[in-house]
């Protein structure tokens, strides 16, 4: 008889964690769910403003972070002095840039293909030709 109602009270302690961890699986959906939703809602929208660009510049600078480019070639693509030069403004041409990720000559660490696609460093390429030029130095009065 006590043995029964041990088991039974086991039972239903069991079936409190099960609840628990598909209430736990349910909240993480929610969480991925609502954050594709909030990343894709940003891209549709710069997509009608630059129509004229191949790429997104803002999916492109977001992957110039993601993928750490950032760290040898400054926030702005304006170089750092220690590890990696300018890329921005005025890129090397596309198909080159492309080409020289992909195998890069010297320091810099390669990307395959599976790594960034062509379609990602088209948006990364983007990004770098939307980047403004710095001032001329004769327009800042402190340089004259
Ligand atoms: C670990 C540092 C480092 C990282 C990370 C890095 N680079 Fe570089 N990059 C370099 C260096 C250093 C050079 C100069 C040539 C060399 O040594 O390869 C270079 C050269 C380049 C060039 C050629 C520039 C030219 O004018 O010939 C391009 C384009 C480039 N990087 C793009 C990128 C992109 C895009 C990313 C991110 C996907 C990236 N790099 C990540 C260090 C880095």
């Amino acid at each position: 008889m006590s043995r029964a109602r041990r088991s039974c009270s086991i039972d239903s302690r069991a079936t409190g964690y099960y609840h628990a961890s598909m209430g736990m699986l349910l909240f993480v959906a929610i969480i991925v769910f609502g954050c594709q939703a909030r990343a894709q809602a940003p891209a549709a929208d710069t997509d009608s403003k630059t129509t004229k660009l191949a790429g997104n510049s803002q999916s492109g600078k977001q992957l110039f972070s993601k993928y750490g480019c950032y760290e040898c070639h400054g926030h702005q693509a304006e170089g750092t002095s220690a590890v990696g030069p300018r890329l921005a403004p005025n890129p090397i041409p596309l198909p080159v840039f492309i080409k020289y990720i992909r195998k890069p000559s010297g320091e810099m660490p390669p990307y395959t293909a599976k790594v960034i696609s062509d379609v990602e460093l088209g948006d990364i390429y983007t990004f770098l030709q939307s980047l403004p030029k710095p001032p001329d130095a004769n327009s800042i009065p402190a340089l004259k």
